[in-house]
């Protein structure tokens, strides 16, 4: 069923209840009022008649006027005679009276309702001063006419009740309708994601949650997009730097095989081999460390020590570090703690590290420190920094500069990074001149569990 005809249908299942509820209680309630208030009117008139007998009583000729103003009033009475038990006068037929004196005990002055036949009566009896006299008037009303009234008043209760819901129905509908209009725009830009135009994919009007989950479908297919075009120039890039010392394996391959390079020409000609196949193995094995790292769930973090990670990267870098005779200054707080997987970490920085060492005229800093609750560590040197248009893109890969080697290094860092929820980013270093590579990890409290 649609989520249209659901919300509708369950608004207007539970406007029935409650309307059946309210009218039922009202229905059963309203007849007691009825024949509370019914009892308080024949009680008013009653005492005024009561009062008038009282004054009047004995004159014939108010009698009779009195008797034609009980006919008009419609009014239906008794009066009784508690002493002898007996009706002295009564505005019904004798034959209904006596009806009554039969059904109905007159002397029980606690019986509020009085029986006749299959009707009932609501009754009020008042009692003449002085009390001696025993002379007590007794009005009544039908339930007949009670009933009547009733009825007559659930029928309109009913009739706006109707109105009331559909009414109540129209503007279920109309809310409803506002609320899955957006639903449905933003299923039909779903389908759109789905065949992969992005471009056709259009923003929706929406309040409160849809709108954010309205900003969310449009941030995944922005995020889509750019990953599915980010993965197209990856394997453009890909083929390119796998392409490249291929051929340049084949054409001295082939030389060589045809004779073309001979004596020293042939020997820098496999050298040159075997250091393209080198390039070519270290390439495959980033790509292949990348996509482990995109697709994988081998990342085992543990608490390291700050201390012991970045000796065991120096450690790694020592015969490059002596090569190039690069010196390095190491600063880093005591007790430093890193949550992150050791083997990938070290990998990490050493990435940044090397690339510190090749690009150093001959010194660099490595910091490590806690600031604003988080943990930074800070590699600068002292070469020719990054050029500008390559800062943006830097940490993509394939993306080198001038003396690059595979361009994946960087990449690959800051996968590693993320995967223990830090950030690397680049700038120039105002100590060094050269680049500064920062890197910030979330905070770890607590004791090492791992050699410090
Ligand atoms: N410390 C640095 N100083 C200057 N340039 C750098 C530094 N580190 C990285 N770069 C630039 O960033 C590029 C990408 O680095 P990287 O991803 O490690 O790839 P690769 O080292 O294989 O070229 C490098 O080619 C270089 O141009
Ligand atoms: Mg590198």
């Amino acid at each position: 069923m649609r989520l249209r005809s659901q919300l509708t249908l369950a608004f207007t299942g539970l406007l029935i209840v409650v309307l059946t509820v309210t009218g039922y209680l009202i229905y059963s309630l309203i007849l007691d009022i009825l024949v509370q208030d019914e009892r308080r009117q024949l009680e008013e008139t009653g005492e005024l008649l009561a009062g008038f007998l009282t004054e009047q009583y004995g004159t014939t000729q108010d009698m009779q006027e009195f008797n034609q103003f009980l006919n008009e009033q419609e009014l239906q009475l008794f009066l009784y005679d508690r002493n002898l038990d007996t009706v002295l006068f009564s505005t019904m037929p004798n034959s209904v009276v006596a009806g009554f004196f039969q059904e109905n005990n007159f002397a029980n002055t606690k019986e509020t309702m009085w029986q006749l036949g299959n009707d009932r009566f609501v009754t009020s009896r008042i009692l003449f001063s002085p009390d001696a006299l025993g002379l007590e008037l007794i009005l009544l009303t039908p339930m007949t006419d009670l009933h009547a009234i009733q009825q007559n008043f659930f029928t309109r209760l009913f009739l706006i009740f109707l109105i009331g819901a559909l009414l109540a129905i129209w503007l279920s509908y109309y809310l409803t309708n506002k609320l899955v209009t957006p639903l449905t725009l933003l299923q039909r830009q779903l389908k759109k994601i789905e065949k992969r135009q992005f471009d056709d994919v259009e923003r929706i009007k929406a309040t409160g949650e849809i709108k954010e989950v309205e900003q969310s479908v449009f941030e995944m297919a922005n995020e889509l997009q750019r990953y599915m075009s980010s993965q197209q120039v990856f394997f453009q890039n890909a083929s390119h730097e796998l392409k490249t010392p291929l051929m340049t394996i084949q054409g001295y391959a082939e030389g060589i095989k045809d004779g073309v390079f001979q004596g020293e020409e042939r020997d820098k000609g496999l050298e040159l081999m075997v250091d393209e196949v080198n390039r070519l193995k270290i390439i495959i094995n980033e790509m292949i460390l990348l996509a482990k790292l995109d697709t994988e769930k081998t990342y085992e973090p543990i608490t390291l020590s700050g201390n012991a990670l970045i000796n065991g990267v120096m450690d790694r870098l020592l015969p490059m570090l002596n090569e190039n005779d690069v010196e390095v200054k190491q600063q880093v707080e005591e007790n430093i703690l890193i949550y992150a997987d050791e083997e990938k970490m070290l990998r990490a920085l050493s990435n940044i590290v090397v690339n510190a060492i090749r690009h150093a005229e001959s010194q660099i800093e490595i910091h490590a420190y806690t600031a604003h609750k988080k943990l930074v560590i800070t590699v600068e040197d002292d070469g020719e920094g990054v050029a500008e248009d390559l800062i943006p893109h830097i940490f993509h890969r394939f993306i080198k500069g001038k003396s690059g080697e595979s361009g994946l290094g960087l990449a690959i860092a800051r996968a590693i990074i993320e995967q223990s929820d830090g950030k690397i980013s680049v700038d120039r270093s105002a100590a060094l001149g050269g680049a500064k590579f920062t890197i910030t990890l979330p905070f770890v409290k607590g004791k090492r569990e791992k050699h410090g």
